[in-house]
């Protein structure tokens, strides 16, 4: 029986014997390395896109800044996309099948290399409809990932290092906005010390090489909220854990600019990319800046084990920045 088996597959096989098969290795390529092959090679490991401040239809350079993503994302290798939230304006989404999904993002963010995940974060004029829509538009979605209004994910590096990145709700943390009609009803009952201790927690318990935390409004920032009241209040609560935890990047949005700050004897750098569609004015004479451009376009981030890359990119696609933060 074995020998009538084995004559009819070699027969099947043109006469290549299942021998000599069996000493030829096996490649163990996957579709996804197949796409990435045409893409230069680099010294990261994990790359990543973050756009902020853009649901307006496509207007105000929305889908120019859409396309140069798909641009740079066919060209260079991209892991995956973080949203700063204002993800939709003006008054975010009523519900999951709102129609805004279509215009402001699904026919927006067309290109293909921009169909893999996206981890976004709540703004505040997502805040004027139903932030949880947003949450359950991951069930719609394959690549909108947004599992609750604050979550975390970890990354792994190729030598076994970690990158965690804890993905916050601010609007909670700013008093303000309980008593607030349009903001009232949505931050009601959502306890921000709970998150802020889960934020503590993940942090101090995590041994991530890097620690990187996503959240709509800035600590700092060159734009016209400077010394606002949001800007303070989520300064307020949020600055000492970043201190105490070892937090490397804060990235934010909210200010409609590219920046770069880095107050003297903090740890952690102020990154916002706020500039999706609509930008507004910066001011240049702040002593913490390091860049600071009234620009449309999204950052791009590059991580190993020494080093985090990031640059900034225009709608049109030029390199207007380009820095390197590493380990203090
Ligand atoms: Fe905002």
């Amino acid at each position: 029986m074995k020998n009538s088996l084995s004559t009819v597959i070699t027969a099947g096989l043109g006469g290549i014997s299942l021998n000599s098969l069996a000493l030829t290795k096996a490649t163990q390529l996957e579709s996804e390395d197949l796409q990435h092959m045409h893409r230069p090679k680099d010294e990261y490991d994990i790359h990543f896109m973050a756009v902020g401040d853009w649901g307006r239809n496509g207007a105000d350079h929305q889908l120019a800044v859409a396309k140069q993503m798909g641009k740079w994302a066919d060209e260079y290798a991209n892991d995956f996309i973080i949203s700063t939230g204002d993800n939709f304006y003006p008054s975010g989404v009523v519900s999951e099948h709102d129609p805004l999904w279509h215009y402001s993002f699904e026919n927006i963010y067309t290109a293909f290399s921009l169909q893999w995940d996206w981890y976004p974060i709540l703004g505040n004029h997502d805040y004027k409809s139903d932030p949880d829509a947003q949450v359950r538009y991951s069930n719609i979605s394959r690549r909108w990932k947004m599992p609750s209004r604050y979550y975390s994910k970890t990354f792994a590096l190729k030598d076994g290092r970690k990158v965690l990145m804890a993905f916050i709700d601010t609007n909670p943390m700013i008093p303000e906005f309980y008593a607030n009609n349009e903001y009232g009803p949505h931050v009601a009952g959502q306890q921000p010390e709970k998150q802020l201790a889960w934020l503590d927690q993940l942090l101090a318990s995590s041994d991530a090489y890097w620690k990187i935390v996503v959240g709509h409004h800035p600590l700092y920032t060159a734009g016209p909220r400077t010394n606002n009241y949001d800007t303070l209040a989520v300064r307020k609560v949020l600055e000492t854990i970043f201190e105490k935890r070892g937090v490397d990047i804060y990235l934010s949005g909210h200010e409609h600019s590219l920046q770069h700050l880095k107050v003297e004897g903090k740890r952690f750098h102020q990154f916002i990319s706020g500039a999706g569609s609509e930008v507004t004015p910066v001011k240049l004479d702040l002593p913490y800046s390091r860049f600071v451009m009234d620009q449309y376009g999204f950052f791009y981030f590059s991580i190993n084990s020494t080093a985090i890359e990031c640059q900034v990119i225009s709608h049109e696609g030029n390199q207007l920045y380009k820095t390197v933060v590493q380990k203090v």
